[in-house]
């Protein structure tokens, strides 16, 4: 049984030749294969641990046939065009992003899955000043997480109006999830500026940005 975030992953997925880069378990190649949502999985990670979990994984499903395990830092490990659909989840969104610049060509001669587990503003706007578009997101709940899952290709995309609809874009209000992830920004905003407020340097800047997005927060609570 895949957890709610990895199961909503699975499920915008409709690929040739998918990849999974961060593999880790293997646990959403298994699944697209079992599902018919792949017709092969290339499944890989930077370290060997993971990567000898994850053979061990497919060999146990019988599935060694269809899932090709590679060992390699993001995606050095694919040729360009190879992988119709890229995966790229359970990372900070800035490892994500310099994942993606690293073999800029490769990701963008295929379809991006990326579910960045923090600093999704700092993703999506590598993403849009990059020559990526997000052409639809979705949300999933563990609990109080709630994890973002940004589909993306390559194109041009207007960028946001304001600062802050890279913090929550205004496409994300009519998801069923907006409401709790307003609550998890709040939480995480206040969380930053009392830290801030408590240091011995206060980072003005930063205390203003984040007291900034908070402010923007509650206009949206209120609208
Ligand atoms: C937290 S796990 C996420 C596993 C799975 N993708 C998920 O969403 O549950 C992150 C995995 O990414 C791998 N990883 C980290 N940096 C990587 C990189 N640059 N290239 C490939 N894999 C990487 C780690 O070794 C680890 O197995």
């Amino acid at each position: 049984m895949l957890t709610p975030r990895l199961s909503a992953i699975k499920n915008r997925i409709k690929a040739e030749v998918a990849a999974d880069i961060g593999t880790d378990h293997a646990y959403i190649p298994i699944h697209l294969i079992q599902e018919n949502r792949a017709k092969k999985v290339i499944a890989a990670d930077i370290k060997e641990g993971p990567a000898r979990i994850a053979k061990e994984n497919i060999e146990k499903n019988g599935l060694s046939k269809k899932i090709e395990v590679r060992i390699g830092s993001g995606l050095s490990v694919l040729k360009k065009g190879e992988a119709d659909t890229i995966i790229i989840a359970g990372m900070g969104g800035i490892l994500i992003s310099e994942i993606i610049d690293a073999n800029i060509d490769i990701a963008k001669s295929s379809k991006l899955v990326l579910q960045p587990m923090n600093a999704q503003y700092e993703l999506r706007k590598y993403l849009i000043e990059n020559g990526f578009k997000i052409t639809g997101e979705d949300m999933e709940i563990e609990g109080f997480k709630v994890y973002n899952i940004m589909d993306v290709e390559s194109g041009d995309q207007e960028k946001f109006k304001t600062d802050f609809e890279y913090q929550i874009p205004k496409y994300l209000k009519e998801h069923k999830y907006f409401k709790n992830l307003l609550e998890k920004k709040q939480r995480e905003f206040t969380k930053v500026i009392n830290g801030l407020k408590t240091s011995k340097n206060i980072d003005t800047k930063k205390l203003n940005l984040y007291k900034y997005w908070l402010r923007e927060l509650k206009k949206y609570e209120s609208e």
